[in-house]
């Protein structure tokens, strides 16, 4: 069964859910569930016992704890989220699927492949689902899959992902030391955005495209605004700009393209090109969003057509995780992004990293 396709049974069943780590997003994936009828969030877990107590009294949740072990333990818990950094993630889930309870990791989905594939060892009949799906719960991202699969761009050429922030003005507020400090998040900007669009490419694609060859390049923030962001005796050492080139099995390149703190215009141009048309997205990230078919006609020459224009927020790629992580539980699906396609997804991170700190490149 695919997720969605809910019998009347299941769409009453209500999945039970614990949540580790109390901060930002574990706010935010609460907001969601809220609204969710099916969906009960019965324990969360922060070593800030205020974060926890903190979450549990807004969003009515019976239980709370200081120590995730104990909300592993609890018998009430179906499937845990994850919404920690991940340097201390993936030795958490391996425990709660060692309990036997349905996985959420927030994103980036590990630190490297190795622990990927320590979870996928011990992940049996379990659900274990990757919130760097979030860019696939938009509606154009379903179109553009399904344009893709059904051949209609013919034999695919380039897939490119180019996305940048332009800088902005000198912040207030500090953002937090982890954001871009590779020891606690494994990297900066590629496994901070990047992650959502190596999914987005890949899963757009149908898990077809296989990587071969990685050469990459990164860049830490320019000088000049280096004061944007906490210094490196604070911890700052990942890069906030990095460009990929990834050949696959067959010649088809991915080409990503991912910054912030850029000295450039913030843009947001996507193209999937084959040898029969093209898709190109444009998009503003919290907003308007339009895809175009170019379709190549032998006479004609490129007749385009939009296949979807419309504004998608925020807030639809926020539900999209935990809302799917419940129905793959409830229906015995599968969600949006596995383990597994995680593990691809995370293949061509650690090349990109290998990549650019060699600057060789990288055979896979
Ligand atoms: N902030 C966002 O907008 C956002 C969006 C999407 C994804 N994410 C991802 O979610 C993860 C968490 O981000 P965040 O912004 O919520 O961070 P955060 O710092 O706001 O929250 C993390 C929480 O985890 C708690 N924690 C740390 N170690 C713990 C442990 N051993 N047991 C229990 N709790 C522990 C901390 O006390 C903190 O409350 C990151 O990987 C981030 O990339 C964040």
């Amino acid at each position: 069964m695919k997720n969605g396709d809910l019998t009347m049974e299941s769409q009453h069943r209500k999945v039970r859910l614990g949540i580790v780590g109390c901060g930002v997003i574990a706010g935010l994936h609460l907001k969601m569930a809220a609204n969710h009828p099916w969906i009960e969030v019965v324990a969360v877990a922060d070593i800030r016992e205020e974060a926890a107590r903190g979450l549990a009294e807004k969003f009515n949740i019976g239980t709370y704890y200081t120590d995730a072990e104990a909300l592993i333990a609890d018998p009430a818990v179906e499937g845990v989220l994850f919404a920690l950094p991940p340097n201390i993630r993936a030795a958490l889930a391996l425990k709660a699927l060692q309990a036997g309870k349905h996985v959420l990791l927030e994103k980036p989905t590990a630190m490297n492949e190795s622990e990927i594939r320590e979870l996928l060892a011990a992940q049996g009949d379990l659900v274990a689902a990757c919130c760097s799906a979030r860019l696939r719960f938009f509606e154009h991202a379903r179109i553009a899959e399904e344009t893709i699969a059904a051949g209609t761009l013919g034999e695919l050429r380039v897939v490119r992902g180019h996305a940048l922030f332009a800088a902005n003005k000198a912040p207030e507020k500090m953002p937090p030391v982890w954001r871009l400090n590779r020891a606690i998040n494994a990297g900066g900007i590629l496994t901070n955005w990047g992650c959502y669009d190596i999914d987005y490419l890949l899963g757009v694609t149908g898990w077809s495209l296989v990587p071969e060859t990685v050469l990459a390049q990164t860049w830490q923030i320019p000088p000049v605004i280096a004061s944007h962001v906490p210094s490196p005796a604070q911890g700052t050492d990942a890069e906030t700009h990095a460009m990929a080139f990834i050949r696959c099995v067959n010649g088809a390149v991915i080409q990503l393209d991912r910054g912030e703190y850029m000295p450039a215009r913030t843009a947001f141009d996507w193209q999937i090109i084959g040898t029969l048309g093209s898709l190109a997205l444009e998009a503003e990230p919290d907003g308007s969003k339009r895809l175009t078919l170019d379709r190549l006609d032998p006479q004609l020459g490129v007749l385009s057509e939009t296949l979807w224009h419309g504004v998608e927020d925020h807030n639809i790629s926020h539900a999209g995780p935990i809302v799917d992580f419940a129905t793959a539980i409830a229906t015995g699906g599968q969600p949006k992004t596995s383990l597994r396609q995680s593990l691809q997804a995370q293949r061509i991170t650690d090349a990109i990293y290998a990549s650019a700190d060699s600057g060789l490149p990288m055979t896979l």
